[in-house]
C-alpha cells in the first residue's frame, strides 16, 4: 500500500494565498512521481479575514483540527492594516510553536543559481549551510519585571532561561543534522566572554554533546565575529546552532546573504513528533504585492521540500530542491524580484513541470 500524510494546509494572509496554491502544485506532482500520497486538509484560520468574521485568530478547538496532521503546510499571516501584528502573529503562529513545542528552528542558507547574492564574488556551491535555532526558552523568557514604573528608580530585569533539557535537545538535533551531511561539522554560536553565565554554560553541554558525536568536527564563535564570518566566510559554515536571540539573528543573516527574502524556507520542527511541525517561507503576507499574482512560490515551494526530508521522503524532497535550481537557471522562468517576468502560477508550474 502507498504511504499516505495528512497534511494541514494553513495560507492565511496577502500572498500566502498565492504561494501556497503553488506549494500543493509541487507536492501532488512529487507524490505521483514518487508514489505516496498527501491528502491536503484546507483551513481559513490563522488569517485575518478568519479575525474579521469571528473576531479570533483561531477557532476554540484549533487543536484537535490540526494536532493530528502529519504537518502543517503554512503561508504567512499578517495584515496590518485590519489587525495589529501583535495580535495575528502571537494568536497564530506563536501558539503553534509554543503549543506544539515545535523547539527547533532551521533554515537552509544556500545560494541558488540566477539568484544575485549581496556579497561579491559569491557563487552557487559557496554558500550552502543550515542555521539551527533554539526556538522555546533562552534569552525570549518571560520571567522579569518592572519596578518603580515611572519615578528615577525604575528598573527592568528579564532573565535568559537555558535549562539542560532545552539546551541538550537543540543541541542534539544540529548534531544529528550535521551527522547526515558530507562535512560533518557544526558551528556554535556563543558570547561567554560576555555572558558569563548562561553561554559558558551553553559551551559546556556543546562540549559535552560533541562527545556523542566523535565524527563531527566542531568549533565555536563569539556572536560578534560569527556575524563578520557569515558575511566574510559564508563558505566555512555548515550546520550553525544558537540560542533563541543568537539564532534570531543568523536566521535572518543567513538568507539575507543569499538574496531574496522570495525563495527562503525554513521549519519549526518538532522532533519527536509528538506534535505537527510547521514548514513555511520565512518571507511574511507582503501586503505591498498582494493580490497581483508576481510573489515569488519558490520560498513556499522550498518549504514543501524541507517538509517531505521531515516526513521521511528525502528523494522526494531532493527532488524539488533540483527542480527549483534547474528553473532558476532560466532567466524567463523567474519572478520579478529575481528580474524576471515570469508571474506566481507561471512560476510554480516550471518547477513542477521540472519535476
Ligand atoms: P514581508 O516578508 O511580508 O515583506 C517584505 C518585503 O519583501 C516586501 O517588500 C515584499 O513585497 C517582499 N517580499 C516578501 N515575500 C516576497 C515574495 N515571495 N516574492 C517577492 N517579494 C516578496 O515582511 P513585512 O512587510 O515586514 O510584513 C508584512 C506582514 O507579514 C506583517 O503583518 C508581518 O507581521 C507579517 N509577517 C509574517 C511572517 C510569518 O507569517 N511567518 C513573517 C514575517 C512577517
Ligand atoms: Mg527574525
Amino acid at each position: 500500500m502507498k504511504k499516505q500524510y495528512r497534511i494541514a494546509v494553513i495560507p492565511g494572509d496577502g500572498i500566502g494565498k498565492e504561494v501556497v496554491p503553488e506549494g500543493v502544485r509541487v507536492l501532488e506532482q512529487v507524490a505521483q512521481k514518487f508514489q505516496f500520497e498527501i491528502k491536503f486538509d484546507w483551513f481559513d484560520f490563522a488569517s485575518c479575514d478568519y479575525y474579521e468574521k469571528h473576531g479570533n485568530m483561531m477557532p476554540e478547538d484549533w487543536k484537535d483540527k490540526i494536532g493530528k496532521h502529519d504537518a502543517i503546510f503554512f503561508g504567512a499571516v499578517g495584515w496590518p492594516a485590519k489587525v495589529p501584528d501583535h495580535i495575528s502573529l502571537w494568536q497564530s503562529l506563536i501558539l503553534f510553536r509554543r503549543d506544539f513545542d515545535q523547539y527547533a528552528n532551521v533554515r537552509p542558507v544556500r545560494l541558488m543559481p540566477g539568484v544575485p547574492s549581496p556579497l561579491a564574488n559569491r557563487k552557487p556551491g559557496d554558500i550552502d549551510f543550515w542555521v539551527v535555532r533554539e526556538n522555546t526558552e533562552g534569552e525570549y523568557s518571560s520571567i522579569g519585571g518592572r519596578m518603580f514604573k515611572d519615578t528615577d528608580r525604575e528598573v527592568v530585569v528579564q532573565e535568559t532561561v537555558m535549562s539542560r533539557q532545552g539546551v541538550d535537545r537543540i543541541l542534539k538535533y544540529a548534531f544529528e543534522l550535521a551527522m547526515k551531511t558530507p562535512k560533518k561539522h557544526l558551528t556554535s554560536a556563543t558570547k561567554s566572554n560576555g555572558i558569563s553565565i548562561t553561554m559558558p554554560y551553553w559551551d559546556e553541554r556543546v562540549e559535552a554533546m560533541a562527545k556523542n558525536y566523535p565524527e563531527i568536527k566542531w568549533d565555536k564563535y563569539h556572536i560578534d565575529i560569527l556575524t563578520a564570518l557569515f558575511v566574510m566566510h559564508p563558505d566555512r559554515f555548515n550546520v550553525v546552532v544558537a540560542s533563541n536571540l543568537f539564532g534570531d539573528i543568523l536566521s535572518d543573516l543567513g538568507p539575507a546573504c543569499t538574496g531574496t527574502i522570495g525563495i527562503a524556507p525554513a521549519g519549526n520542527i518538532n522532533p519527536e513528533r509528538l506534535y505537527p511541525s510547521v514548514f513555511e517561507p520565512v518571507h511574511g503576507s507582503a501586503p505591498d504585492i498582494a493580490g497581483q499574482n508576481i510573489a515569488n512560490p519558490i520560498g513556499q515551494i522550498w518549504s514543501g521540500a524541507m517538509m517531505l526530508e521531515h516526513l521521511g521522503e528525502p528523494d522526494a524532497a531532493a527532488a524539488i530542491v533540483t527542480a527549483i535550481e534547474n528553473t532558476l537557471k532560466e532567466p524567463k522562468l523567474r519572478t520579478r524580484d529575481l528580474g524576471g517576468k515570469a508571474n506566481t502560477e507561471e512560476a510554480g508550474k516550471a518547477i513542477t513541470a521540472a519535476i
